[in-house]
């Protein structure tokens, strides 16, 4: 759906009157071509904490990426890193305000902030884990700091046990592809399957289901999972057969018309898989609902059907798939939650619930998974333009997309390509991580 009011502000009369009337003037995001996707380009400034355990490794495993990284000259520099790992006292901290006070000025629009820390569950040291806490407060306030921008800043947490697993979730926050990915926090650990995969097509020869891949947000996990590579399995109900097999055509996958909360969907889809090969590399569990209703008007039914979809389906499909081996020694498990989870919404009770039970299901499957090779990670979209925030009233509508540091709502393609990377084989350190992709929305954060 069109947002008029980021056309005009990046239109060149636009862009006068709206700074005449000191209206905010959210930026058009640069996201990845798609035809030339995963290309890193520009100049990293490269800054380092005494005693950073990350920085050499940062500088080697960008080398060959297409981003020249620099350690002193500032010139051109469109992208921070910063390793503040070996920050553990309050007067240490000053090297962190000492780089981002002086080069933050220099960070071009849609530029990147990337601050790297120590995971603070591997730290021994009590004052040392306070102090890496304390990047999450200074990421997100610079996040918010430098939003009007349309550049981001996150944060990334390392076990230092897991060095090369960084290199996937560096290239990825320095990518196009994370435009939408603001203030978030990233932990790295061990891989628990092999990284090995091609940079710009990690899914070559991997099947990948998703769910509600008819349309909005799971058309465009489809889209962009094809374009990295993998053959869809596209999953939607029956009454949305034509669009389905019409899309999965178009892209070379598979059509499987399936209401996921009918009985025995689960069973049917896991031996649909076994049809298609020995093994699955991913399932994303995009399809969901909304029924909003203040509590005391809502049905019964409303809460029951909209649990069975957003939660009840993807626990039993989840099941089935685990009671195989088709995911083991490298596969991906991706659910899609929502800020609404985290946050709570008026209205939403019942998605609010289902959307924080799948961020609990994430949190409790990640050891188990990570034992038999798999990860699951999950998205919490915010605001993202779909048939499903079509139906915002106007005035809603409009508050929900500028209320972010981004000022302005994502597309289906930024929760797609988080979501790409979660899946990419690289990916293997990235492991029982929620993040949201919302622009650094005000709401819950
Ligand atoms: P949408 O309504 O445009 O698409 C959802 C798709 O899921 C549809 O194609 C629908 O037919 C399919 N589906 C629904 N019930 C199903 C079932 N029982 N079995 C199989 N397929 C089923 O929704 P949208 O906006 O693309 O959302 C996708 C996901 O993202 C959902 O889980 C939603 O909760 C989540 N989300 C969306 C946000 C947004 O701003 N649009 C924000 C936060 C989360």
């Amino acid at each position: 759906m069109a947002d008029f009011y980021l056309d005009i502000a990046n239109s060149g009369l636009g862009k006068k009157v709206f700074s005449a009337l000191g209206l905010p003037e959210p930026v058009a995001l640069t996201r990845e071509n798609t035809q030339t996707p995963h290309r890193l380009s520009g100049r990293v400034l490269l800054g380092c904490s005494q005693q950073g355990y990350f920085v050499d490794n940062i500088a080697d495993l960008l080398k060959g990426s297409g981003v020249e990284v620099a350690r002193d000259s500032v010139e051109g520099a469109g992208h921070l890193i910063f390793d503040a790992s070996g920050i553990s006292t309050a007067a240490e901290s000053t090297q962190l305000y000492a780089f981002f006070h002086q080069h933050i000025k220099l960070l071009p629009t849609c530029g990147r902030v990337v601050v790297v820390g120590l995971d603070p569950n591997c730290v021994a040291s009590a004052d040392h884990a306070a102090l890496q806490r304390g990047l999450y407060g200074f990421v997100k306030s610079l996040a918010k700091e430098i939003g009007r921008k349309g550049a981001t800043a996150n944060l990334l947490l390392v076990d230092p046990a897991s060095e090369g697993a960084i290199a996937a979730p560096l290239r990825f926050l320095l990518s196009a592809g994370s435009a939408f990915m603001n203030a978030q926090i990233l932990t790295a650990a061990p891989p628990v399957a092999s990284l090995r995969a091609a940079w710009l097509r990690p899914l070559l020869d991997k099947t990948v289901v998703v769910t509600g891949a008819a349309r909005g947000i799971g058309l465009a996990i489809a889209e962009v999972l094809t374009r990295d590579g993998a053959c869809v399995i596209g999953v939607d109900v029956p009454q949305a057969e034509e669009e389905l097999t019409a899309h999965m055509g178009r892209l070379n996958g598979h059509a499987l018309a399936l209401d996921i909360t009918s009985e025995g969907a689960a069973a049917v889809l896991r031996d649909y898989c076994l049809t298609k090969g020995p093994s699955l590399h991913g399932i994303v569990h995009n399809a969901g609902i909304t029924r909003d209703k203040m509590l005391s008007r809502m049905s019964e039914q409303q809460w029951a059907m909209l649990m069975q979809v957003n939660l009840g389906g993807v626990q039993r499909i989840n099941e089935a798939l685990l009671a195989t081996d088709l995911l083991d020694d490298g596969g991906k498990i991706v659910g899609v939650a929502s800020i609404s989870g985290i946050a709570g919404n008026i209205g939403q009770t019942n998605y609010g619930f289902s959307k924080a039970a799948v961020i609990g299901m994430v949190e409790n499957l990640a050891e188990s998974c990570a034992a038999r090779g798999i990860t699951i990670n999950a998205v919490a979209p915010g605001f993202i333009e779909t048939q499903m925030t079509a139906a915002i009233p106007f005035a809603t509508r409009q508050m929900g997309r500028r209320l972010s540091s981004l000022g302005q709502g994502g597309l289906p393609v930024d929760v797609a390509e988080v979501i790409g990377f979660f899946v990419s084989p690289q990916a293997a350190g990235i492991n029982g991580n929620v993040v949201r992709v919302c622009g650094q929305s005000l709401l819950g954060a």
